[in-house]
């Protein structure tokens, strides 16, 4: 069945800044897809800047998307299913920091709403109010960022929200929130599984913690690279975007893979001199 997107009024971007967001680098990601697949998987979605391409580009395209962080999925969940109601309570929120950011943004940050809508606008609010925009959390699972400087923050993307929703209510987008090991189970000869893991640190101070309050470690690297292996014999389609260290370049020696140093501008760092250009690696078996 093909559905359409003709009546969006904006194409659907990120509706959050995330760590490792894949937004700058859809020039180069977009020249290695294969031009056909079945079903495209996604298991660290993230902001899911590649997932938005894609479907823009393949309205018809079968997908099935996941993330582990559970107040994300909830907010892709949310916005496919009361997209107005997110609308309405970030209005709320953008007038109530105008009066007063700091006191507002600390009571937010503090806050543990209930509903679904109040969860879902409390995650945007703080990603475009915190510092450097971007999500983390303590080990006890709490957000823990402080307010950013921002004179005027565009807390209610309204037209992007709208656009993100309607292409999620399409039957071919699943969501769900597990562990990437999942998607072996699912995933069939042909299809186009990506992943864009936690990045391995390049070096020992480099590691950012942490997108949940668990982090990814040494071992789950070595599973990912399992995972990649049995994807590989089951005839998937396999494409890995990863840091450029040695940790992960010794993992992927065996012929079918293929290494390619590509450009990226790394645009969260706590430091902005070092929000510059560097090598990562993309990994593919085809
Ligand atoms: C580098 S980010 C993905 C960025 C994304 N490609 C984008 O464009 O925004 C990595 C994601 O992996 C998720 N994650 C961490 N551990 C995971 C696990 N074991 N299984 C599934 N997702 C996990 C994090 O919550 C985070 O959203």
């Amino acid at each position: 069945m093909r559905q359409h997107f003709d009546q969006l009024l904006v194409s659907p971007k990120p509706f959050v800044k995330w760590a490792g967001g894949k937004r700058q680098l859809i020039p180069v990601l977009k020249e290695n897809l294969p031009d056909s697949m079945g079903t495209y998987f996604e298991p660290f979605l993230g902001g899911g800047a590649l997932l938005f391409h894609i479907l823009m580009k393949r309205s018809s395209q079968r997908c099935r998307i996941s993330d582990l962080n559970s107040d994300l999925v909830l907010a892709y969940t949310t916005i496919r299913d009361k997209a107005s109601d997110v609308i309405i309570s970030l209005k709320n929120h953008s007038k109530n920091y105008q009066k007063n950011s700091k006191s507002y943004y600390y009571s937010i940050r503090d806050s543990n709403p209930r509903s679904d809508i109040e969860k879902t606008s409390r995650l945007i609010f703080l990603n475009r109010t915190c510092f450097n925009g971007l999500y983390r959390v303590n080990k006890k699972g709490k957000f823990n960022v402080p307010l950013g400087r921002y004179s005027n923050p565009n807390i209610v993307n309204e037209e992007n929200i709208l656009a993100v929703s309607q292409v999620l209510q399409s039957r071919l987008v699943s969501i769900q929130c597990q562990d990437f090991e999942a998607v072996l189970d699912y995933a069939k000869k042909n299809d186009l599984v990506y992943f864009d893991p936690p990045y391995q640190p390049v070096s020992e101070t480099s590691n950012f913690t942490s997108y949940t309050n668990k982090s990814f470690t040494y071992d789950d690297l070595k599973r990912l690279t399992q995972l990649c292996l049995k994807l590989d014999s089951k005839g998937c389609k396999v494409m890995l975007s990863n840091s450029n260290s040695k940790e992960v370049s010794d993992m992927f020696t065996e012929k079918q893979w293929k290494l390619k140093k590509i450009t990226a501008n790394r645009s969260i760092n706590s430091n902005s001199k070092k929000r510059t250009g560097h090598f990562e690696l993309l990994i593919k078996n085809f």
